[in-house]
């Protein structure tokens, strides 16, 4: 299936919660988010930014993206308040157990359209 807009949102949008999420904030989200259906996704960033902010990427500098040899990844001119949700290693489906990191970093995002709109999150550096 084609990444899509929406799908980019459910997974990595969430401008309404504060930048410091809570120790739970992983385990909670990735399950609301439906990424612990049928299997636990292993990594997983959530965005505490506008999605004007994150859509202004897309016009910010293009680069080859870092999980493919796509060329329609740009990276954030400024660092953005994200959660880094990583499973555990102890961790055993259905019981998807994360870890909660909280940090600051550029994105780098691909984008498709037109007008441009974020469709996969490639990496945070
Ligand atoms: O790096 P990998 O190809 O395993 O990434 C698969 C998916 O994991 C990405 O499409 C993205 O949704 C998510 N991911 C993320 N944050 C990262 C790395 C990957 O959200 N830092």
């Amino acid at each position: 299936r084609k990444p899509s807009v929406q799908d980019f949102k459910r997974q990595h949008m969430d401008p309404d919660s504060p930048p410091n999420s809570r120790p739970t904030y992983c385990n909670q989200m990735m399950k609301r988010r439906g990424m612990t259906k049928g299997s636990c996704k292993r990594v997983n960033t959530f965005l505490h930014e506008s999605w004007a902010t994150v859509k202004a990427i897309c016009s910010q500098r293009q680069m080859t993206c870092k999980t493919s040899s796509r060329n329609n990844c740009h990276k954030s001119s400024s660092t953005l308040h994200i959660t880094d949700c990583r499973l555990k290693g102890s961790s055993k489906y259905p019981n998807c157990d994360y870890t909660t990191t909280n940090s600051q970093k550029h994105i780098i995002i691909a984008c498709e359209g037109n007008p441009l709109v974020p469709v996969h999150f490639d990496a945070s550096v």
